[in-house]
């Protein structure tokens, strides 16, 4: 099976997701993200860098590490650790050196890594036949208290899978605060021809402070 977004966007489980992200590894960077011109980790780089935040950094579904690559782009020097469930996908990001340690797991359990986050990032992670809103407390459970949080949520699954009351839910319980939204686009121009159905896709930015 030749691996590409339509089939990532339609994966129906953790165990799918992980062989999925198994094949798709090697061609990731220099197939989907350059093919797509895949903006969505720039994105969320220059939202987090906008901030006073500082580190260290957790990378959320890390991947192959193109948002820590921004990051560095960006000027931002402090440590970036990687959490994600895939080896092959971390094999990739582990070849860049761009992180101080990368763990291997499932965010939708609870995380066993140190609470020490000053910062807590993702791009393309909450998405469909992904994860789901569920993985949010776990973060917060290793966030030092006013860690900034950038997370990119597709715009089709922000109400379809609950992330606009989850994050409510949390505002409301005084887990995080000054909660902010930033809509952008996940592709540049070259994906129409590769891919109408998800070309136009956009993402919201959720910004906001753990408490
Ligand atoms: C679309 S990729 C995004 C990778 C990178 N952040 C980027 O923007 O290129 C989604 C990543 O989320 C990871 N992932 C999916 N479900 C996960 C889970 N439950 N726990 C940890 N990582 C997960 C996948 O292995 C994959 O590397």
């Amino acid at each position: 099976m030749v691996q590409g977004l339509k089939g990532a966007l339609t994966l129906t489980g953790p165990e799918a997701c992980l062989a999925y992200y198994r094949d798709w590894a090697a061609s990731y960077d220099a197939g989907f993200a350059a093919d797509m011109q895949y903006l969505l980790p720039a994105h969320v780089a220059a939202a987090f860098a906008g901030t006073a935040a500082g580190g260290p950094v957790l990378d959320v579904g890390a991947g192959t590490g193109l948002l820590a690559e921004r990051l560095r782009e960006m000027g931002f020097t402090g440590e970036i650790d990687a959490v994600d469930f895939s080896a092959e996908m971390l094999a990739r990001a582990a070849e860049k050196r761009l992180y101080s340690s990368l763990f291997r797991a499932d965010i939708t359990r609870p995380l066993t890594l140190p609470r020490r986050y000053g910062g807590i990032v993702s791009s393309g992670t909450f998405t469909a036949g992904h994860v789901g809103p569920e993985a949010f407390p776990n973060l917060l459970d290793v966030a030092l208290p006013a860690a900034q949080f950038a997370l990119s949520i597709n715009r089709r699954v922000w109400e379809a899978a609950g992330f606009d009351r989850a994050l409510d839910g949390l505002a409301r319980e005084g887990r995080i605060a000054g909660l902010q939204l930033i809509e952008v686009e996940i592709y540049g121009a070259a994906a129409a021809a590769l891919d109408a159905e998800h070309a136009g896709d956009r993402a919201l930015i959720a910004l906001f402070r753990s408490v």
